[in-house]
């Protein structure tokens, strides 16, 4: 320990004390992962140590999600068990979108909380902390639309891929989404500074990055639009990979068609969410695109990205869905062929129009579980005869970490694929060429071929 971070002891802390640690538990999205990295950052800066296990820290954040009620309800039970890892001294902090949704709430369900901060007031975490360190309660949810944490420097999770925000909050106001309410009004960070943390990235190690934002092909900083930043990220020399996540349909030009297409480390998968494939579901979700909008844009992608991977997110028994509607999404999930998707059952979020919608337009749990049963029928069905059609194909796969089973590694294709590697855990980081060998229908089993060990061109856009 240096002089310098000793003497970057939170306010209070006398020199030479031990620096306190911080163990933040991160709950939703990419962007929350994001975020908890940006505290992690600014906390270390601050003098504390980061710590992966909440066991005695002295500060414990849960970062949270509140897009679903299931979401909160999971975090409010865990706000409970992280309890008794409290030590006389330590203090808890809520942050996310459940801490800005709910605000001084948070503090009444869980007395054991001192701090409540939403995602704009993360600067303030080392005054808030040193205050809850006396004794103090605090609720911080006010938004910043100028705050993109600009010069805090995040500590990252993965030793392979970057997380970078590079817009926050929402402008749509889907009618079942909470997410407008809870991360505020969009705004976007300008080119040369995302252009600038993908450079720190490469000096790090890294290699891949995805860019994030909810609407995220929306990315305007004023003067470049999204097409301008894929060109501008995907040019920067050790970048190898460029991904991003979630697009909106409505905000794909033919200037981002043809950026993906022309930038030859753009990845050639979209995740690309269609709520629904019913267009009069989707006016009353208010997704501003109908079901033929939603194909015509798949079309014109899939004739600029030759074996382009797509992704989706569809949402089950939104209120008043008939089954006629229902069958509308199985067809267009027939129609798309989608290698994957997320899907979920609607669920009303406090404050959101859909909350406001007739009572009896609401569906009956047994009828939204028999139709997610079979949309997940269909959707599997589909992603494993696309992934069968692949076996025997050479892909590159970059080597993310040691599998859930321990003994392989976890690796994933340009187009998204989990394919699973014989190798050592050395091989983390690392580019393969490898031979799809098997498949269980989800996932893949990759031999390695010829091991890359320089930076060869990529093919346009391959699979
Ligand atoms: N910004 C992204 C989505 C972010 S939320 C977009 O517009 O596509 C991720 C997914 O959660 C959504 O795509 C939607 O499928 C699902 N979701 C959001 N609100 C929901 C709700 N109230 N009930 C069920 N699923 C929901
Ligand atoms: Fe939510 Fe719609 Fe915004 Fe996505 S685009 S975050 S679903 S309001
Ligand atoms: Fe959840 Fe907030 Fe992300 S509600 S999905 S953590 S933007």
């Amino acid at each position: 320990m240096s002089d310098a971070l000793v003497t970057a002891a939170p306010i209070g802390a006398p020199i030479g004390a031990p620096r306190p640690t911080v163990y933040i538990e991160t709950y939703g999205c990419q962007m929350n992962v994001a975020d908890s990295e940006l505290m992690y950052g600014k906390l270390v800066a601050s003098g504390y140590d980061a710590v992966d296990v909440p066991d005695g820290a002295d500060v414990i954040l849960v970062n949270t999600c509140a897009i679903r009620e299931n979401a909160e309800t999971r975090v409010i039970g865990r706000l409970g068990e992280l309890k008794k890892f409290m030590r006389p001294g330590s203090v808890m902090g809520v942050t996310g979108c459940m801490a800005q949704r709910l605000g001084p709430r948070v503090l009444e369900q869980a007395r054991h909380v001192s701090i409540v901060v939403g995602p704009d007031g993360y600067r303030a975490l080392p005054e808030l902390l040193d205050g809850a360190r006396r004794g103090e309660k605090f609720t911080a949810t006010d938004f910043d639309l100028e705050e993109h944490y600009e010069d805090v420097v995040a500590r990252r999770f993965e030793g392979v891929k970057a997380w970078i925000p590079v817009q926050r909050g929402c402008d749509y106001r889907c009618t079942y989404c909470i997410v407008p309410t809870t991360r505020g009004p969009e705004r976007s960070r300008k080119l040369h500074e995302v252009v600038r943390e993908v450079h720190e990235v490469v000096n790090q190690g890294l290699t891949e990055v995805v860019l994030l934002g909810q609407t995220v092909n929306s990315y305007n900083d004023g003067t470049h639009d999204f097409a301008d930043l894929l060109r501008a990220v995907g040019a920067v020399d050790g970048i190898r990979r460029v991904r991003y996540t979630s697009p909106h349909p409505n905000d794909f030009s033919d200037r981002v068609i043809a950026a993906m297409a022309e930038v030859p480390t753009v990845c050639g998968h979209i995740h690309l969410p269609m709520q629904s494939g019913s267009t009069s579901m989707l006016k009353k979700m208010l997704r501003r695109y109908s079901r033929e909008d939603y194909l015509a844009c798949v079309e014109r992608m899939r004739a600029a990205i030759p074996g382009l991977a797509l992704t989706t997110d569809i949402i089950v028994g939104f209120p008043s869905e008939t089954d006629e509607e229902f069958a509308d999404t199985l067809s267009l999930c027939q129609e798309v062929r989608f290698d994957d998707a997320f899907m979920f059952k609607f669920s009303p979020r406090e404050g959101t129009p859909a909350t406001r919608m007739p009572a009896e337009w609401t569906i009956p749990d047994d009828i939204v579980a028999t139709r997610f049963e079979l949309l997940l029928k269909t959707v599997r069905g589909i992603s494993r005869e696309n992934n069968m059609r692949r076996l025997g194909d050479t892909v590159e796969v970059l080597i993310e970490k040691v599998a859930r089973d321990g003994e392989l590694l976890q690796a994933r294709s340009r187009d998204f694929k989990t394919i699973m590697v014989p190798a050592d855990a050395g091989a983390i980081g690392d580019y393969l060429t490898v031979k799809l060998s098997g498949t269980t229908g989800a996932t893949f089993m990759g031999t390695p071929v010829v091991e890359q060990t320089e930076r060869k061109p990529l093919p346009m856009m391959a699979g």
